[in-house]
């Protein structure tokens, strides 16, 4: 089932978003239609807050990007109660980002390349890892999402000056895009 996606000046993106426990009530359903609702808006990404849920969950997929990538060919994984354990601040990379919850909104975010992240798999198996590359731009993004941040926050000063009067828009409901949206008003 494809859900509505929560856009900017919903309250729950600005929430600190719970771990879950494994055993959460239609997690496999919700982590399907999170995936459905993430493919039929072309995103590479979708965190739980955007659906309305403040829960540690995401999914991402980065088979769009497999012309480029070949090893991203069929990857599209769910990631439960995602955390960011270290951040490795020794390379860092500017590179333009979108959003669901922002349609219409992109603009060049600076992150650390790689970073050390936790997080349970589908098949409930824990994770530590390094991860680097477009994935650990994507998994930024998106446990950012977890942390009640959104991309705009971490935008440079005088671009957020420039991006005001859309997000400004965005909180009046004035949304323009193809997928269905639940705005706040
Ligand atoms: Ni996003």
């Amino acid at each position: 089932m494809t859900l509505p996606i929560y856009t900017y000046g919903q309250p729950v993106l600005r929430k600190v978003a719970q771990d879950i426990p494994l055993d959460y009530p239609n997690l496999k359903q919700l982590i399907a239609d999170m995936f459905e609702t993430m493919y039929k808006s072309d995103g590479v990404g979708l965190a739980a807050p955007q659906i309305g849920k403040a829960i540690r969950l995401i999914v991402i997929t980065l088979d769009p990007l497999k012309e480029e990538f070949p090893e991203y060919a069929d990857f599209n994984r769910a990631f439960i109660n995602p955390h960011i354990v270290e951040y490795d601040d020794t390379e860092t990379e500017a590179l333009e980002e979108g959003c669901l919850s922002l349609p219409g909104i992109h603009e060049p975010v600076r992150r650390p390349k790689r970073i050390l992240a936790r997080w349970v798999d589908e098949d409930l198996q824990p994770h530590e890892e390094w991860v680097e590359g477009y994935l650990a731009r994507v998994m930024q993004h998106e446990i950012d999402h977890l942390d009640g941040k959104v991309f705009t926050d971490r935008i440079a000063p005088l671009r957020k000056q420039l991006v005001k009067g859309k997000l400004n828009a965005l909180q009046r409901g004035k949304i323009n895009c193809a997928y269905r949206v639940k705005p706040l008003r």
